[in-house]
């Protein structure tokens, strides 16, 4: 048997197939759980009603559903379509209602150690209050709002006011720079954008509100208003024309609002990612397949017993983590959790551990680079605390290797609590393969499973499902109540993109492997984005970047292994003779371009390297072999080169970089 494995690039991966510890879940643990074995079983013998059951059960519907799901014009579906709720109402009204208006919703903790509690009556006000105020500023059900703030309560507020009033929301990261948001807002056609003057970062003060103005500069016709949250008190450029502060409307605005109910398909978001080209996708999801898919997984991965847990998750709203398992899930199934602000080193690297101790956190989910930065850290900073408290723990965003998994298990969960690790992406809305913590006998570094009610496989270039022990490329085979419903703006994006690849099904861009059990172990990703600390990035955005600078000539960028970051952005560059960028020195051009980087797209995407070569290497059709930067970049002796068109390239490139400088 020929192993189809593809070629993926994540650090320590290459001996998961003999990693053999294997943790059943405690007696008592399964005895309590939310899942039970016979999930799989019920969802197996019908996969349709078992969602619509689910959407019953855990939403609350005004009109109730007859019809599933209509798949008659796939790859876009249609779930719940004939039933209508609001979002906003179920994740805090009905709470209320149910006589939880006392239960805290959200434990908010700044950077700077300042910290407020919203029960779910204080939220139903505070929600209210925006939305009365958004439609004194002309926002619609179907208009799009933008949303750059830092994690604070009003971001969950100001997401919920769209969700009530049927506005889908566009947020986007405060890491993102002015031009990546204005790209953004134009994309959506945003009428409103609702950021503040800064946010906390690193024990300082961190403005937002500049690249606002700056985004609006740049042209954005479909911005009436910009309403400003004041959180640092900071001073900003004010125009009385657009901007308007947050304490002037909504504070004022009366805390009753009747919600209405939407068409379950209905946007309820739009959520910005990287492709493979230079221009982000617009992923857009619905409300009622999504909001059911939300609270399953949120209740059954977790195990959440909304009575007595703490949950926390450590992702910003910014990103799909943030909205499914920050926002919509958890107040779905009123839950109460803790949000942070800041950083997890401010002002000490047991910051983290201190709000577990602080607030008794039950549930953890956070992702494999902040494991191994804690790991790197040291044991001891983490054992200074009291996290007997915990009780599952949770991994998301990238693979994870087998000795974070099993440092986050020992150190953090006291060798006791389950860990699941978590494979999903933007597109797919929620979780899609994980363990059951009380049902699953768990793998370091396997997200193992699909979930009841999911199907995926893997399969090889001929879309034929491999064999247990082999490798290839991960599809999901099924609908699922909250997969994409498209690109906004761009339904051939969407089928070209997802669909092509292997006909009638899903291609996740993720390589995969089957252990002999069938167990799935995700390898990276497969085609051109990369995954730096968990966050997705474009190797073709970061590239037409750095060529939009007058000293580039041209560009290649890879993902480069890194034991932290899972993998770092290396780029090669060639530098134009005639434009000033040839006479630099090597530490200017790189804080040069950089920089760039960072105003172009935001920091986050900075490149770690960047290396000046004098070609780059391309087979004979022009196409560049980003497997030989990658082999450079990672100090590897670089592989076969003979489809160059120019075979003595690497040689000169690896002259370059020893080359005294
Ligand atoms: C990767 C984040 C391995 C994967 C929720 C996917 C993972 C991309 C895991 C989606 C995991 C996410 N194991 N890889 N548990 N979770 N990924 O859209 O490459 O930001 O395609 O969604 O992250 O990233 P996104």
């Amino acid at each position: 048997m020929t192993d189809t494995t593809p070629e993926t690039h994540e650090p320590g991966l290459e001996n998961l197939l003999t990693e053999d510890r294997r943790f059943p879940p405690s007696p008592e643990f399964a005895a309590q759980a939310n899942a039970q074995q016979g999930l799989y079983a019920w969802a197996n013998a019908d996969r349709v009603s078992f969602w619509a059951e689910q959407a019953r059960e855990l939403l609350s519907w005004e009109t109730p559903f007859e019809e599933v799901l209509d798949w008659s014009k796939a790859p876009f579906a249609r779930w719940f379509a004939d039933g209508t709720l609001n979002a906003a109402y179920n994740a805090v009204d009905r709470h209320v209602e149910a006589g939880h208006g006392d239960r805290v919703a959200l434990h908010f903790e700044g950077e700077g150690g300042d910290s407020r509690a919203l029960t779910y009556a204080d939220l139903q006000r505070e929600v209210s209050k925006a939305a009365n105020a958004f439609t004194a500023l002309g926002v619609g059900a179907g208009d799009r709002v933008a949303i750059y703030l830092p994690l604070i309560p009003e971001a969950v507020v100001t997401m919920l006011a769209c969700a009530r009033l049927g506005a889908p929301h566009s947020v986007v990261f405060g890491g993102f720079s002015a031009e990546a948001l204005s790209t953004r807002i134009n994309d959506a056609q945003a009428k409103l954008v609702v950021t503040a003057d800064g946010g906390y970062r690193r024990g300082a003060a961190s403005a937002l509100k500049p690249a606002v103005d700056d985004a609006l500069t740049k042209g954005t016709p479909s911005v009436e208003h910009v309403l400003v949250v004041k959180r640092t008190g900071q001073d900003v450029a004010w125009n009385d024309d657009v901007d308007v502060w947050w304490s002037d409307v909504v504070d004022q605005a009366s805390d009753q609002h009747t919600p209405v109910a939407f068409e379950a398909e209905h946007p309820l978001f739009i959520l910005y990612t990287s492709g493979t080209t230079g221009k982000p996708k617009g992923i857009f999801h619905t409300t009622g397949g999504y909001l059911a898919q939300a609270a399953f997984t949120h209740r059954n991965v977790f195990d959440l017993k909304p009575e007595t847990d703490v949950y926390w998750c450590t992702a910003d709203v910014g990103w799909i983590t943030g909205h499914t398992y920050v926002v919509y899930g958890p107040l779905i199934n009123g839950a109460t959790q803790v949000i942070y602000e800041g950083t997890p080193d401010t002002p000490h690297r047991g910051r983290w551990w201190e709000i577990v101790e602080k607030y008794k956190v039950t549930i953890l989910y956070t992702a494999p680079t902040a494991i191994r930065t804690c790991m790197k850290w040291g044991s001891e900073i983490p054992a200074k605390f009291d996290l007997s408290s915990l009780r599952v723990l949770g991994s998301v965003g990238e693979p994870i290797n087998p000795e974070a998994w099993m440092w986050y298990r020992r150190v953090i969960g006291g060798d006791r609590t389950p860990v699941v690790d978590t494979w999903w992406q933007t597109e797919t809305g929620a979780i899609m393969i994980s363990p059951l913590p009380g049902v699953t006998e768990t793998k370091p570094g396997s997200a193992q499973v699909p979930l009841p009610g999911i199907a995926a496989d893997v399969v090889d270039d001929e879309a034929n499902p491999v064999p247990d022990g082999g490798g290839g490329y991960l599809v999901l085979t099924e609908p699922w109540p909250s997969m994409l419903r498209g690109i906004w703006g761009d339904p051939d994006r969407y089928v070209d993109t997802y669909w092509s690849r292997f006909k009638g099904l899903y291609f996740a861009g993720d390589g995969a492997k089957k252990d002999a059990d069938g167990d799935i172990w995700l390898l990276g990703r497969v085609d051109d984005v990369m995954n730096v600390s968990g966050h997705r990035l474009s190797t073709t955005e970061i590239e037409s970047a750095l060529v939009s600078h007058p000293w580039v000539a041209e560009a290649a960028v890879v993902g480069a292994a890194d034991d932290t970051t899972g993998q770092a952005v290396v780029a090669f560059v060639i530098l134009r003779g005639d434009a000033g960028g040839g006479d630099q020195e090597a530490d200017a051009v790189q804080t040069e371009l950089r920089n760039h980087v960072a105003k172009e797209i935001g920091a986050i995407a900075k490149p770690r390297q960047i290396l000046v070569v004098a070609e780059l290497p391309k087979t004979r059709s022009g196409k560049i072999m980003r497997r030989l930067l990658r082999d450079v970049a990672e100090n590897r002796t670089v592989g076969d080169a003979t489809t160059l068109a120019d075979s003595s390239v690497m040689d000169l490139i690896a002259q370059g970089l020893s080359a005294p400088g």
